[in-house]
């Protein structure tokens, strides 16, 4: 099966980009080159488009995608919290505009070999980027009852948090849990029968979706590149971040208040000291949503949020 697009909120990340010729701007998370394409028509005659994604496959997907504007495009297989050091690396002190649009991309779950998804029978991996050594089979195998099960419930909010990870406990004394298959299977029998066909998702969508937050160690990355956005951003520059899940959400909403804040000084204090100024404004006061029409089109989108803000 060939490369997707599967860029969701298209025309609401490029409205807000606020795109024109000549601007130098960074795709954080290429995927299947969706947003990159439209950007970097945009940005012709003498734009540059950074784009950059973990995941190799994705990286050559683009350079086939975009390889009409390749005179205009740098692509880099690395980690977008790398991304100052990619900056210096070109000589580039700010940009115009940066995009992440969060999570997995639909080739990862749907093409074979990744272990992303309980739908296929593969090996139990799960890494965007296949250089790292932390796999989803490590994790089952090797973590605690407890570690795990708090992993479930942390990053997944699953109900049945403790049930699974003592069934996976038992199960591992048996045989390692090799495959997404197995680990399908041990939540299935783990979740009460009635509640396994009551549910809108899939009952093994919680615990993969944990999983691949812990492997990839997302929340970490999106802290870490949150907190250095003013620093890579020229003035009027802008972001734009589209997350899947109130945890990735959380992290952007209260990052992009801190930058917001005026004074930081104690309130008994008669006058401020600490002299702190707003270096990002928001754009949007509440996250933008898909369109009905969007998410009717595309069942995935229907958990995004887009946040925009700009560098003052
Ligand atoms: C939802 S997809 C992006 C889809 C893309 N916007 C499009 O238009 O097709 C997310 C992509 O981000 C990549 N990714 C996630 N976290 C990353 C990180 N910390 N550094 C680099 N790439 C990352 C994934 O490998 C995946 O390809």
């Amino acid at each position: 099966m060939g490369f997707v697009h599967t860029s969701v909120m298209p025309a609401e990340v490029f409205a807000y980009q606020n795109l024109k010729p000549g601007d130098v701007c960074v795709d954080c998370t290429l995927g299947g080159a969706g947003h990159a394409e439209t950007t970097i028509q945009a940005i012709l005659p003498g734009g540059t488009l950074i784009g950059i994604d973990q995941d190799h496959e994705a990286i050559a997907n683009a350079k086939k995608v975009l390889h009409p504007f390749a005179e205009n495009l740098l692509l880099v297989h690395d980690n977008f919290t790398c991304l100052s050091n990619i900056l210096t690396r070109y000589g580039i002190t700010g940009v115009n505009t940066i995009v992440l649009d969060l999570g997995f991309s639909l080739n990862q779950i749907t093409q074979a070999g990744r272990g992303f998804s309980f739908h296929l029978n593969e090996p139990l991996d799960m890494r965007m980027d296949i250089r790292k050594e932390l796999t989803a089979r490590i994790i089952v195998n090797s973590f605690g009852e407890k570690e795990l099960a708090d992993l479930f419930f942390t990053f997944g909010e699953e109900k049945f948090s403790r049930r699974i990870a003592r069934a996976i406990i038992t199960q591992r004394q048996e045989h390692p849990v090799k495959t997404t298959r197995d680990l399908t299977r041990i939540i299935l029998d783990s979740v009460p029968k009635s509640r396994a066909g009551s549910q809108k998702i899939h009952p093994a969508t919680r615990v993969f979706q944990a999983l691949r937050i812990a492997v990839n160690q997302e929340l970490e990355n999106l802290a870490m590149f949150m907190r250095q956005v003013p620093d890579l951003l020229v003035k009027g520059g802008r972001i734009c971040v589209i997350c899947f899940h109130s945890l990735e959400d959380r992290i952007v909403k209260q990052q992009l208040k801190a930058f917001e804040a005026v004074c930081t000084c104690p309130k008994e204090l008669p006058r401020c000291v600490c002299n702190t100024q707003p270096t990002m404004k928001s754009i949007v006061k509440k996250p933008l949503t898909p369109t009905p029409q969007e998410m009717q089109a595309n069942p995935m989108a229907r958990s995004a949020k887009l946040r925009v803000a700009e560098r003052i």
